[in-house]
């Protein structure tokens, strides 16, 4: 109790209990009432009958020994057999919530959850892009409220977990196999989520978001997303020069092409080592949930852009263990092997920023429009504080 009431108070992240809007913590919810009511009479059961027979059998001499009921049949038979009643009665529970939660609806959303170090890719394989591929997002994941998402969760490298805790328990990511789960939640919101596995150094950065929308906004999402091809930058503008850079890098000092690891759909850009950048104007977060912001434009306030600059100038300073490569020519380690980073220019890297932002899905798709937050507590370097 104690845990519960000293945890609640101040970070309502990770206060499940009562949040009745996802079907696992309602199961969970009806669960715990007959096994707290069943700890709560047995508590009081055996309080009782410990104060009892210490009062009633109290020995005023202490001499003689007390007396002994080994043997004692029918005593024997009912210590075992009540808690053996007690572990089915909770078991037949436990299996009726599981049969109800299990079972895969027929007209689910299905979503492939990526999880590698450290970020996550949601892609949807019902939902084809006009330029190629299937509609992927990084580290977001949107759903549609009062139906059931089908996940596919599997991982690239180490094994992680996929766990958003209003919204129900966790499940592994492991490579080389595939699990499947359903989540499903009728309150529209963005919901924290964690990677819930040690997996290096960068774990407890292995952030994301899942973002619950009403149906109608959910399909203007996703229609806009199939439709989406990234924009063509104007020429002669910072996001044209970005573009170049992004997708050829600059050989003369050795600057990688961030092309090679990232995919924006509608460009050549198709890399899949690292996650999706297709939508990444529209997003709201940096970093795997690292860093968030409160609308696209926030990314522009003075604060926000030099945090972009500083994330793809040396992601490894600001996040250990990421795998994108510096663009500031210092060395670096990666695989156990020093490197020497490319060299862009700070105006190179603003250009880059500035292209970055331009990925933006039409206003009536931005999924997190006017939908609550629900529990966040991480960094926000935007102006106006915690969204
Ligand atoms: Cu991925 Cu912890």
């Amino acid at each position: 109790m104690a845990a519960a009431l000293l945890t609640g108070c101040q970070s309502q992240q990770l206060l499940t209990l009562g949040d009745m809007s996802s079907a696992y913590n309602r199961e969970i919810l009806w669960m715990s009432i007959p096994a707290i009511a069943l700890s709560i009479i047995i508590f009081v059961g055996v309080s009782w009958a410990l104060f009892y027979t210490v009062r009633k059998f109290r020995e005023e001499n202490n001499d003689a020994p007390p007396a002994q009921f080994h043997g004692n049949n029918r005593l024997e038979t009912i210590l075992v057999v009540v808690p053996v009643i007690i572990v089915m009665l909770l078991s037949v529970l436990a299996v009726r919530s599981l049969a109800r939660l299990n079972p895969v609806p027929q007209d689910a959303e299905k979503i492939d959850v990526l999880g590698k170090q450290f970020w996550w890719n949601f892609s949807y394989p019902g939902a084809p892009a006009a330029a190629g591929g299937n509609v992927t997002n990084g580290n977001e994941l949107v759903l549609p409220t009062g139906k059931w998402a089908s996940l596919t969760i599997t991982s690239g490298d180490v094994i992680h977990a996929f766990w958003a805790p209003n919204l129900g328990g966790q499940r592994d990511a492991t490579p080389g196999t595939q699990k499947t789960w359903q989540i499903q939640t009728d309150r529209a919101g963005v919901y924290q989520g964690n990677c819930n596995v040690l997996c290096g150094a960068s774990h407890a950065n292995m952030r994301f978001k899942v973002i619950a929308l009403p149906p109608d906004r959910y399909n203007s999402f996703l229609t806009a997303a199939q439709a989406y091809r990234a924009p063509t930058p104007a020429p002669g503008s910072a996001e044209e020069r970005g573009y170049t850079l992004f997708t050829q890098g600059k050989p003369s000092t050795g600057a990688l092409a961030c092309a090679a690891c990232h995919r924006v759909q509608g460009t050549p850009a198709n890399g899949q080592a690292g996650p999706d950048l297709s939508f990444f104007g529209t997003r709201r977060t940096l970093g795997a949930g690292m860093w968030e912001a409160l609308t696209p434009q926030h990314w522009e306030a003075p604060q926000a852009a030099a945090e972009l600059h500083a994330w793809i100038k040396n992601s490894p300073a600001q996040k250990p263990g990421s795998l994108m490569p510096p663009y500031d020519g210092s060395t670096y380690t990666l695989n156990g092997k020093t490197m020497k980073a490319g060299l862009l220019t700070d105006e190179e890297i603003n250009d880059i920023a500035a292209y970055l932002r331009s990925l933006r899905l039409p206003e009536e798709a931005d999924y997190w429009r006017d939908v609550p937050v629900i529990g966040a507590n991480n960094t926000t370097i935007a102006q106006g504080g915690n969204p």
